[in-house]
């Protein structure tokens, strides 16, 4: 039962948009060229341009191994909604077969540039989620080692030392989900994502070990990101 309700929610995810996609009018360029940014309404625009769907309320309650998005930075987050939308970030497969990004590609031209950036703000200025707790939980011992494995893998000098200090418009990786910061740290090792500042991180990327990469994430996935 459990595995067809997980299929008929991917079914939705991937129809769902798509089809939202082709009977809503998309904004023009021209409107996108005149609206001011200053006068959208971030919230209101999450709400409505689908993102609460994957992205869960005010960005902090993700569905799956989606990721939570409140309290991450807002330049990142705009730089990567314009490579999922273009198609320059790509993710492995889901339990359909289809890229994890398609659903999000789909609903992207939903949106202007402007739009987008008031989205982000939004995000950005909202309290991060809590840690979720794991099955089975990480002891003390595991997540210390998690730690020692992200400093000795020079995670930090980007990332800040705990994941929550990164440097300008690099993402935050702190308290972000589990499985959603192993699937990423695989994929950019891997090449399969690509895009954006990635070159930067790659040459790290390369010296993890499926292995470390699940103690890393166990850890980040744990800590809890204080107010900003
Ligand atoms: C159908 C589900 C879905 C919808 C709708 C959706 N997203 Fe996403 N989004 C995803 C998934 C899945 C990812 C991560 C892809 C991966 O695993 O590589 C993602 C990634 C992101 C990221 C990058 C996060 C990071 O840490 O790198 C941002 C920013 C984002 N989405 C914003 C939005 C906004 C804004 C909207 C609405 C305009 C939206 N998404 C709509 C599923 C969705
Ligand atoms: C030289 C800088 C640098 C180093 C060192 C680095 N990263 Fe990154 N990392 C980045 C950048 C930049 C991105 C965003 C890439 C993009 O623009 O798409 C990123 C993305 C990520 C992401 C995906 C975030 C998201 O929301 O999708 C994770 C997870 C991550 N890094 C973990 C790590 C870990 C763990 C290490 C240590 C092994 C590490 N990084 C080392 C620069 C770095």
């Amino acid at each position: 039962m459990k595995t067809i309700g997980i299929l008929a929610t991917l079914a939705f995810l991937v129809t769902a948009p798509a089809a939202l996609a082709q009977t809503s009018a998309a904004p023009s360029e021209g409107q996108a060229a005149t609206a001011s940014p200053g006068s959208l309404d971030g919230k209101s625009l999450f709400r409505a341009k689908t993102c609460v769907a994957c992205h869960g309320r005010d960005g902090a309650k993700a569905i799956q191994n989606y990721p939570d998005l409140a309290g991450q930075d807002a330049k990142y987050m705009l730089a990567q909604m314009a490579g999922i939308a273009d198609g320059s970030r790509v993710s492995g497969p889901d339990a359909r077969g289809y890229p994890r990004t398609q659903g999000m590609k789909d609903v992207m031209h939903l949106t202007s540039t402007e739009e987008r950036a008031a989205i982000a703000e939004f995000l950005a200025s909202q309290p991060a989620a809590k840690p979720r707790p794991l099955d089975p939980a990480p002891d003390s011992a595991r997540l210390a080692a998690g730690k020692d494995a992200y400093l000795k893998s020079g995670c930090g000098t980007c990332h800040g030392p705990d994941g929550s200090k990164p440097l300008a418009s690099y993402p935050q990786i702190a308290g972000q989900k589990r499985d959603y910061v192993a699937l990423q740290m695989t994929e950019i090792r891997d090449g399969v994502r690509k895009g954006g500042k990635v070159a930067t991180m790659l040459p790290f990327a390369k010296k993890l070990d499926d292995a470390k990469i699940a103690l890393i994430a166990d850890y980040l996935s744990q800590v809890e990101r204080g107010p900003k």
